[in-house]
């Protein structure tokens, strides 16, 4: 019998723990640390059932919806670090990092609560339109239904946070596939909101592997949104098999870093491109991934760049010292060192690290790469930076570009002139200027365009994207 902690799935306000059940292992020691039960299609066609007859049966106000979003945000700060040791755990994350999760993810919370009391329409100058001038129009938002969230492994708090609160803040019912390598820091999100006054079947949790709960998901009519944060294959499948409904995708990026022979700051930016190519061991969609550097300066920052890499503090993600734990799996650890390998063979040189130890990697900065290896051409979601120099502005943008990607991108400049033509000319969803693609504020539209996705994040946006605009015409 195992004694490891059992964690259920959330239907009707009530938890369910019976059927089948799989293990989450801590990423660092690879021991288990958790059971989590799986939902079974019943389990998850009762979850929808559920989400769908609240939807249309009970409503919680506008202050209902702050108030529980704000004692949630409340309840989280009190058990910080209880969610920021499962975050260590579930996902490998150094106790740092995790901690500034719990925080972002607690300005979520709040920024989307005070959302919530701003969501209006407009209105529309109807009588300028001939023979409507006995006329009114304007608009309301109104929420879409239920909503479908799932999310990914690599910011399993705050990135679950992003789709949940703005979710209930604009009136909605949920359900939530957690990522089944991470899923208990959404459990406990779950728990907390239903602490915090939730009441039943606004919100529920179904676990379980992709392959087995997507295709019920999907299938399933009553669904009106789904919001999704992954990779393109997967969000291309959702969106091929959810016909005319709502999504949301949230996908990759082999996010661009541009650094200009008159950067104001160098030690700033050197700092920056390395440490957030590496933070979260490079497993967000905007960690900084290829570095161009102007001609000039290149070899002065590929010194610089090598020295803050090495300075570095790789292994134990408990120590509050550790700058970068492991990846999710050894698997990913090991597909790192294939990709490395593989641009090796193809001429590349690593400058530091490209040494893996489990489901470490080493800090690893690549030069002498060409565009057409996989370290630069897809995403490499590890802690692997190549560093590339140019000359011409123009040819530099236009390599940035070519890219199946556009999530966000940074530029290192002090020519105001440059700045606003990168901000013009680079197809990203976002550009930040004198600051890493890896910058976010969580207050901010995110999201990407091309293969990097559709809709924008951010709790503002993220209530638009799950609201529908509905157009009141009044004859006087
Ligand atoms: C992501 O990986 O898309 C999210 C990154 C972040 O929120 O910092």
């Amino acid at each position: 019998m195992s004694s490891l902690e059992l964690y259920g799935n959330l239907v009707n306000g009530e938890w369910t723990t019976s059927g089948e059940t799989f293990e989450v292992r801590n990423k660092y020691t690879h021991e288990a640390f958790a059971n989590v039960a799986k939902a079974d299609k019943a389990l998850i066609k009762q979850a929808i059932d559920n989400a769908h007859e609240t939807f249309y049966n009970h409503k919680l106000s506008v202050t209902e919806r702050y108030n529980i979003l704000m004692k949630a945000a409340e309840l989280f700060a009190e058990r910080k670090e209880e969610i920021a040791q499962t975050m260590l755990q579930e996902a490998g994350k150094t106790i740092t990092d995790a901690r500034t999760e719990v925080e972002r993810g607690i300005q979520t919370f709040i920024a989307a609560a005070e959302e919530a009391k701003q969501i209006s329409g407009q209105g529309l100058p109807i009588q300028g339109s001939p023979g409507n001038e006995e006329k009114m129009a304007f608009t309301i938002r109104v929420p879409v239904g239920v909503v479908c969230a799932i999310t990914p492994f690599n910011f399993p708090f705050n990135l679950t946070a992003h789709k949940i609160a703005p979710a209930i803040a604009a009136g909605n019912t949920v359900v939530l596939k957690p990522a089944e390598k991470t899923p208990v820091s959404a459990i406990k999100m779950a728990e907390i909101l239903m602490e915090a006054g939730l009441p039943k079947g606004f919100f529920n949790v179904v676990n379980g592997f992709g392959h087995e709960t997507g295709p019920v998901l999907m299938a399933d009519e009553r669904i009106a949104m789904y919001t999704f944060t992954g990779s393109p294959t997967v969000g291309k499948m959702i969106k091929n098999n959810t016909g005319i409904r709502k999504v949301t995708l949230e996908l990759g990026n082999n996010s661009p870093n541009i650094i200009h022979h008159d950067v104001k700051d160098l030690d700033r930016a050197v700092q920056l491109v390395v440490t957030r190519g590496y933070s979260n061991s490079g497993q967000a969609c905007i960690s900084v991934q290829r570095v161009y550097v102007h001609e000039d300066i290149y070899e002065d920052v590929l010194q610089k760049a090598k020295g803050v890499a090495e300075s570095l503090i790789v292994g134990d993600p408990s120590l509050d010292e550790t700058n970068i734990g492991p990846m999710i799996g050894v698997n990913e650890a090991e597909r790192t060192e294939n990709w490395v390998n593989e641009a090796v063979a193809q001429g590349a040189e690593i400058v530091t690290g490209g040494k893996r130890d489990g489901a470490i990697f080493h800090p690893t900065i690549l030069k002498n790469v060409t565009e057409d290896m996989k370290v630069m051409c897809e995403e490499v979601f590890a802690p692997v930076i190549s560093i590339v120099p140019y000359n011409d502005v123009d040819n530099v943008f236009k390599r940035v570009n070519d890219s199946n990607f556009g999530l966000q991108v940074g530029v290192f400049t002090s020519d105001l002139h440059l700045a606003m033509r990168a901000a013009q000319e680079l197809e990203f969803g976002g550009v930040n200027i004198n600051d890493v693609s890896t910058f976010r504020a969580d207050i901010l539209p995110y999201g990407g365009v091309k293969n990097s996705g559709v809709g924008k994040e951010g709790p503002k946006s993220t209530i638009e994207e799950m609201t529908d605009e509905k157009v009141i015409t009044l004859y006087i």
